[in-house]
């Protein structure tokens, strides 16, 4: 296996960007990532493309093709890649093995999704295909449902309150501000998410995240030919992954995602580094409950904890640990296909240096943590400055 790095990365705005097509989007990360990576279309050897249901939201399939084409890469092999809202990190995932086995030097992984053409109601069916359809969706429940379900669950468990659900927004929200290409620059309150619109109970309009539009795209070569094009290549330091059942009612609990501790135990275990190790960290926050999970199942917190402790700001930028500095999926937007791709992108700024406003002061090392459906995709890779 050979290291392997990041050399490149290109993001859009997120957001409802209604004069931007998918081509468009794909077109404004990827000529951005290539730029970044310093590098010509004529040296991408392979893409991987990460999009959830382009095929629902704007009937177009066949996306990985499409962006190699609206990038310029003449003839370079392209394969979708669909895992839910964890494409993304599953396509820079492949990406990864690729060049790390040997077989390509140069790919280019992108993410990309067009969410808002269709009605609220029609992007929630769509959004809904990440869950078991016959099980769960078919019976009337919706993915905002899904995830009240969990969050009931885990404040009848650990007694937390709505309260510290609403605190993952208001951080979030406050880190999105720092953020140009975030959809939500703007600052919410405790109150305000309480008093937002109910969408199933106990998780309200601002509990959630929203419908977005947007494309990330990342390069990644060899560790030992990246300096050829990047002067501060970010090693990939591990890439993990691990799979769940699809309906909740076959999960042995409800209050952790199972995928998510073994996806992150492996990645700790292959990168040889522990929790306290990692400086700042990108999670999967789709609802404010899921942030909290994601703290606790991937050991930064134990079980029943890390609610207090985001409530207490040991989460926000520059505390103890610093989670979502983008804004995460609630406050810089969640376009699915492009989240994982996204999260990416941000830990390599960090790492560089790089993200201005937001920047974590000696971030050295990073983590992506991206989860498909309710849990049973997660998706979890480790980077580090490679100086
Ligand atoms: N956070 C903050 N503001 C939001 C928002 C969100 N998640 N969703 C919508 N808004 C804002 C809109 O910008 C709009 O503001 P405006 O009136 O100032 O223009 C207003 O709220 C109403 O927007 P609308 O599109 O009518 O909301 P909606 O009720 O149709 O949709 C949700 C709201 C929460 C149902 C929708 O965003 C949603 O389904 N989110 C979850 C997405 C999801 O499941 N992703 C996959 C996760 S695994």
């Amino acid at each position: 296996m050979r290291d392997v790095a990041v050399i490149g990365v290109g993001l859009t705005k997120f957001g409802e960007r209604w004069s931007s097509g998918l081509k468009e989007l794909l077109a404004e990360a990827g000529i951005a990532a290539l730029e970044d990576a310093n590098i010509s279309s004529n040296d991408i050897e392979m893409l991987y493309g990460g999009t959830m249901a382009s095929g629902r939201f704007i009937g177009q399939e066949h996306t990985a093709a499409l962006m190699a084409d609206q990038l310029g890469f003449k003839n370079t092999p392209a394969v979708r890649i669909e895992n839910a809202c964890a494409s993304g990190g599953s396509a820079l995932r492949q990406a990864y093995i690729s060049v790390a086995s040997g077989i390509h030097d140069i790919v280019v992984v992108g993410g990309v999704e067009k969410m808002t053409d269709v009605t609220s109601a029609e992007a929630s069916t769509a959004l809904g295909g990440a869950g078991d359809q016959e099980w769960e969706l078919f019976q009337g429940i919706t993915f905002p449902g899904l995830y009240a379900l969990i969050a009931k669950r885990h404040m009848y468990e650990y007694g937390t309150t709505e309260e510290q659900l609403a605190s993952v927004a208001v951080k979030n929200h406050e880190n999105a501000c720092k953020n140009q290409l975030a959809q939500f620059k703007k600052r919410i309150s405790i109150e305000e998410v309480m008093k937002s619109k109910m969408v199933s109970d106990p998780l309200k309009l601002l509990d959630c995240s929203p419908i977005s539009d947007g494309a990330a795209v990342a390069v990644l070569a060899p560790l030992d030919k990246a300096r050829k094009y990047n002067d501060t290549p970010i090693k990939i330091l591990s890439s993990s992954q691990a799979s769940d059942t699809l309906r909740l009612a076959e999960r042995d609990s409800l209050t952790e995602l199972k995928a998510t501790k073994i996806a992150s135990q492996l990645a700790y275990k292959h990168a040889k580094l522990e929790p306290k190790d990692i400086d700042v960290v990108e999670v999967h926050d789709c609802f404010t409950i899921a942030e909290i999970l994601a703290m606790e199942d991937l050991g930064f917190y134990k079980k029943g904890k890390a609610a207090q402790a985001i409530f207490d700001g040991e989460t926000a930028l520059n505390s103890k640990l610093s989670v979502n500095t983008s804004g995460g999926l609630k406050g810089c937007g969640h376009p699915v296909g492009a989240t994982g791709v996204k999260q990416a992108a941000e830990i390599v700024w960090q790492l560089r240096g790089d993200a201005k406003d937001r920047q974590v002061k000696g971030a050295e090392i990073g983590m992506t943590h991206n989860v498909g459906g309710s849990g049973a995709t997660a998706v979890v890779h480790i980077f580090e400055r490679a100086d």
